[in-house]
């Protein structure tokens, strides 16, 4: 193993993007996402994760394109779309033309994810690839050049409000080293957990793109006072 190999007693450089908060709607009101929406627009981030299950990648579902797009309709903020599915790409197109900016893919999928993020390329969005707790940042590497973000997931990924997973902090480290050695600029964004305490130290290692459902919706100032001074 060679887990040491970027000592956190070494601050690491800063990322090339400014902190961001991203907040997820899936902490929202499933029977009222429109005023979950004025919420989040009320907060006046910029961005709002959307995450999309299937019952069978993960053990839980949300929502399909037609959601994404009537909330597209009520909305002018960066859809950062979070594919937890097994076959994502039956339903790419449907994501990408409901109103989709930015599609995430999970690596741990057997597929050709170079063609798929190739797709969402050239359909003019942006590109995002997925790693659970489980799954090393190596698994990343070979596709970093393809994609404008990567997400590291700091639960398993199916459910909100679940316990942040400290081992997840040297992956974001390896991967800003990675990053910066390879004069990439993909945002690394980190997904579960995410409340006021963890989110200085995902930004101590590296991280600038912050997703918050449960901390969130339960006190959105807080939380964007927070992420706004990292920056400071
Ligand atoms: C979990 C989802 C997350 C979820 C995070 O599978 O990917 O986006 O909304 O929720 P919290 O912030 O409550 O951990
Ligand atoms: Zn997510």
């Amino acid at each position: 193993m060679s887990g040491s190999a970027f000592p956190v007693t070494t601050p690491l450089p800063p990322s090339p993007h400014p902190p961001l908060l991203v907040p997820s709607i899936l902490a929202g009101d499933h029977a009222d996402l429109a005023a979950s929406l004025e919420t989040v627009h009320r907060s006046g981030v910029s961005w709002l994760h959307l995450d999309i299950m299937d019952g069978h990648f993960v053990p839980n579902l949300t929502f399909g394109p037609q959601t994404i797009r009537d909330l597209r309709r009520r909305s002018r903020l960066f859809f950062d779309v979070h594919l937890m599915l097994d076959q994502p790409a039956d339903l790419l197109d449907a994501f990408l033309e409901a109103g989709a900016d930015l599609v995430s893919i999970h690596a741990e999928l057997d597929l050709d994810h170079a063609t798929l993020l190739g797709h969402i390329r050239s359909a003019g969005k942006q590109t995002g690839l997925v790693l659970n707790p489980d799954t090393p940042a190596e698994a990343a590497f070979p596709l970093l050049d393809q994609v404008d973000l990567v997400l590291v997931m700091t639960v398993q990924p199916g459910f909100g409000g679940q316990a942040f997973r400290e081992e997840c902090l040297d992956k974001l480290a390896r991967l800003h080293r990675e990053r910066l050695d390879r004069s990439l600029t993909f945002r690394l964004e980190v997904d579960g957990g995410i409340d006021a305490a963890t989110a200085p130290r995902c930004h101590a290692h590296g991280a600038d793109t912050f997703v918050a459902g449960t901390a969130f919706f339960k006190n959105p100032a807080e939380l964007s006072a927070r992420i706004a001074a990292l920056g400071a």
